[in-house]
């Protein structure tokens, strides 16, 4: 609601009330319509302040509304009524004045921001584009570039950049509604013509033609096939070409289409998941609500490698005292002046001190004696793992949680070789730490809820997406990870070349296609692995194609005996300038291989076109994803798509595996992968999960309701 009063004799102020950021629900509309009558009629008031309660301008359109039949009077006629207004009304933006909170500002004739304020259209983000006037106001009042930047990218902005832009009249470091008020009343009865930015033309631009055009190609290129920031593009094009009644008839037009798209739901989904993840129970029902978590002020990391620099550094940019371990001499040297490195440059991005001081040093593991959580990152090797969990169990002050960063190894295992087990958890970052958003929480049966409510408050403070997962091989990521790669290099087996695969899967949306993607991570990596395995056959020249029983492809493995390990080397799935450069350029050399392969073993090249890339890929990556629900290792759907989204590159605009397999039909991929499985029966993942065909089953429900069927599934066992 809103809530009127009468301030200073002549103010009318109007107060926006809906907990926790006064977002533009129903009753809020309808409250600020019937306000702004009553102080436009009101003789004694000359001017009109609108600000939001609890420190909060307005944070947008009310999310929970979207998809339900709207009710209570709309926002466009209702700011409209607010510019048209005979008496000023001013704006007094503290905390957020964000999507339609902005756009509602936009509609005042003033507007006071607080010095704190963010201020932003990030519309975009949810698949939508700022449909109250936003597109047609901002380019008139900011001009075209400006505009431009922020309603593609959906930026937030500080009231100092805000006001450089010209989209707040004054900032101010004291109470914003005072100096609202303060001003309302200096400029009561001044003219308003000059007000109203539906009015303005938009500024000027030279060669408006090509600037539209380069951006375009710039959003096209970015946007990975999401169609949101193109159409805001094109709703901005209106503002800079057409009268504004026509543009805004353009902005409601591109909005309609947006709004029944596929995207939004997606991206929609998405923001709804992104919360959801962080509140579930363990199959055992114990939960790990954030209330459990014990605060940690100091941590170790053992091992600085790859990964231990970039915990560190995260560690240290969250405020927390580091203790820092590396045994080996020159890596110990390397590993200082790289995180110092890290620190600095992004200190000075973010326009803060380097944390420096925050870490301490150490070649001997004794230095962690007093910390409250230890993330270990040593060498991928259970001996070695095993050892540093003895070690720590015995030197940590009791209590200390131990955590492992293991892409794959079994945390049970190494919680067994401690006295507390339930003090270990999986704490799985992705490379570089310090960048990537998502961290998997690895629990097993001992974990206790504690230590990974700890861990995963731990990474929500650091900045991550933390999902909580069970104990198995490869996680949920790395699990369905396998499939998707396999397929892949099977069908490099079948006709297509590294170029087709990834130029379908970057088509999709993923930034990058499997092969360059490996290409830049190293071939070697999964070689080791598979070594270790025991499924390598080395130096035979014709590896057989299967293993254990099933379809294998030595593809990997031959390119690796050949120093051929990505990027790293020059030479991979594709070949480079020079070792370490990054654009990948097509490689005779492996086309040639590639047949000769084919020859060597008899496989007759077929013709694959994307669909059948996109289906087998994809598909297979679901599959196991479905897996993974059923053996109870992410608790939903919701879970596996975060995963995926923020740690794999999985197009947001497509909301995830598990939702993508919704968007397309369940039914439909099941009938794929039947089909698939029976062409390539020796690939057993192939085959269709029990809960995906109960899912069809059982009419197919939406996502949001597959936790219930795999509850039932699970209550059945
Ligand atoms: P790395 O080889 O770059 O670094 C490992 C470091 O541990 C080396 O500096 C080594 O000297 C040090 N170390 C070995 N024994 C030690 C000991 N007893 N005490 C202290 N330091 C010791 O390895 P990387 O890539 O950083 O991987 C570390 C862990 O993180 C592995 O378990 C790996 O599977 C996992 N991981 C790796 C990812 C990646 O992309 N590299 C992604 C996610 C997890």
């Amino acid at each position: 609601m809103a809530q009127y009063s009468r301030v200073s004799g002549a103010i009318g102020l109007i107060t926006l009330q809906n907990p926790p950021v006064n977002a533009l629900s129903a009753a809020v509309r309808q409250g600020i319509v019937d306000t702004v009558k009553r102080a436009l009629s009101d003789p004694k008031v000359n001017s009109v302040v609108i600000c939001g309660q609890n420190g909060i301008f307005c944070g947008g359109a009310d999310i929970k509304e979207f998809g339900k039949n709207m009710s209570g009077p709309p926002l466009v006629p209702m700011i409209h009524a607010i510019e048209a207004a005979n008496k000023p009304v001013v704006a007094a933006i503290e905390g957020s004045a964000l999507g339609g909170g902005l756009e509602l500002a936009l509609g005042c004739h003033y507007r006071i921001a607080h010095s704190k304020a963010r201020l932003g259209l990030p519309e975009v983000s949810l698949g939508l584009l700022p449909a109250a006037g936003g597109t047609q106001r901002l380019p008139r009042l900011i001009g075209v570039p400006a505009a431009l930047e922020l309603i593609t990218t959906g930026r937030h902005v500080t009231a100092a950049e805000a006001l450089q832009l010209g989209v707040v009249d004054m900032v101010t470091d004291h109470s914003t509604v005072d100096a609202a008020i303060k001003f309302a009343l200096n400029v009561a009865g001044k003219p308003l013509d000059g007000r109203r930015i539906s009015t303005y033309p938009c500024p000027r631009q030279s060669d408006l033609d090509s600037l539209f055009e380069e951006v375009m190609q710039k959003v096209r290129k970015s946007a990975r096939g999401a169609i949101a920031p193109v159409a805001c593009v094109q709703a901005v094009r209106a503002a800079a070409t057409q009268p504004y009644l026509q543009g805004m008839e353009r902005e409601k037009e591109l909005m309609a289409t947006l709004f029944t798209s596929g995207q939004a739901r997606a991206l929609q989904y998405c923001f709804f998941a992104q919360r959801a993840v962080g509140r579930w129970s363990m199959p055992s029902g114990a939960r790990w609500d954030t209330s459990k978590a014990r605060p940690v002020h100091k941590a170790a990391v053992i091992g600085l490698g790859t990964m231990g620099r970039g915990i560190t550094v995260a560690l240290a940019q969250t405020g927390l005292s580091v203790v820092a371990v590396e045994t080996q001499e020159k890596q110990f040297m390397e590993a200082k002046q790289a995180v110092s490195g890290m620190l600095e440059r992004g200190a000075k991005r973010r326009g803060v001190a380097p944390a420096l001081d925050k870490i301490s040093y150490s070649r001997d593991i004794q230095a962690v004696a007093d910390v409250d959580l230890v993330i270990e990152a040593v060498f991928e090797d259970m001996a070695l793992k095993k050892t540093v969990f003895q070690q720590l169990s015995a030197v940590c002050k009791p209590g200390t949680f131990l955590c492992t960063n293991t892409s794959g190894l079994d945390v049970d295992h190494l919680a067994s070789q401690t006295r507390n087990p339930e003090l270990v958890v999986g704490m799985h970052f992705f490379a570089p730490a310090h960048v990537m958003k998502l961290l998997e929480v690895v629990y097993g049966p001992q974990s206790s809820p504690q230590a990974v409510a700890t861990a995963m408050q731990l990474g929500k403070k650091m900045g991550k997406v933390s999902v909580a997962v069970g104990n198995c091989q490869g996680f949920v990521g790395n699990r369905m990870l396998k499939p998707y790669l396999e397929q892949a290099l099977f069908l490099l087996e079948e006709g297509a070349t590294p170029e087709l695969v990834d130029r379908a899967l970057e088509e999709f949306g993923f930034p990058m296609g499997v092969f360059r993607m490996s290409d830049l991570s190293g071939l070697d990596v999964g070689w080791r692995v598979r070594k270790g395995d025991g499924l390598v056959e080395p130096g035979s020249g014709q590896p057989a194609r299967i293993r254990k029983g099933r379809r294998y492809s030595p593809l990997g493995d031959l390119l690796c005996e050949q120093g051929r390990f990505g990027q790293k080397t020059g030479r991979g799935w594709y070949q480079y300038d020079k070792p370490g450069s990054r654009v990948a350029k097509s490689d005779p050399w492996l086309h040639n291989f590639l047949e000769e392969y084919r020859a060597r073993h008899g496989l007759v090249a077929h013709r694959i076109d994307h669909q059948e890339v996109l289906e087998r890929c994809l598909y297979a990556l679901i599959n196991e994803g479905f897996r993974i629900l059923e053996d109870g290792i992410a608790a939903g759907p919701e879970d596996i798509d975060i995963i995926y989204v923020f740690g794999y590159g999985w197009p947001r605009h497509r909301g995830g595996p598990m939702f993508y397999a919704g968007m397309v039909g369940l039914a439909k991929v099941l009938e794929r992968l039947e089909h698939y499985h029976h062409a390539h029966p020796d690939v057993p993942y192939l085959q269709p999960c029990s809960l995906l065909r109960r899912l069809v089953a059982s009419g197919s429900p939406p996502v949001h309701s597959w936790r219930e069927v795999i509850k039932k599934l699970h209550s059945q066992l």
